[in-house]
């Protein structure tokens, strides 16, 4: 049932309003085999995305004046994605999480 006196509506407004142009600070766990990157999936490899950040990320009316060009070195950008890559092992069930829901549980899980 909707509320008739319009303040939960309003409400949600003003939340809605406060979070323009903000995001969910994403893990990086597993990064180098989750991409294309951001929210809009517009980064294809972890080098683009170390490139956005060097820049200063994109201009846009919501960016914190906090985040400025980097002007990284190629070591340090090298070192970087590397270090993304490093976050990240070998995942064998992407793609197979079908076949995992019909698994049953390991016995050490379900306690029995
Ligand atoms: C050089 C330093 C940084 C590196 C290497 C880095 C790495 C990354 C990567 C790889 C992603 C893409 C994750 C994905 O799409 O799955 C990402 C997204 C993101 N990072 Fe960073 N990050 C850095 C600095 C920062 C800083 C300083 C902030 C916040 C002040 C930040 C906040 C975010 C947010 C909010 C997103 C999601 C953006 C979106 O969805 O469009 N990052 N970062």
């Amino acid at each position: 049932m909707s509320c008739r006196c319009g303040r939960a509506a309003q409400m949600a407004k003003r939340c809605i309003d406060g979070h323009q142009g903000a995001f969910k600070t994403p893990t990086l766990r597993e990064v180098a085999n989750t991409a294309p990157y951001m929210s809009d999936g517009s980064l294809q490899t972890l080098e683009e995305v170390i490139e956005y950040y060097d820049k200063g990320c994109r201009p846009n009316q919501w960016l914190s004046p906090k985040i400025k060009a980097l002007n990284l070195s190629a070591q340090e950008k090298t070192d970087l994605v590397e270090f993304l890559k490093a976050l990240s092992g070998e995942v064998t069930w992407y793609g197979k999480e079908e076949e995992l829901k019909r698994t049953k549980p390991l016995a050490i899980a379900s306690g029995s």
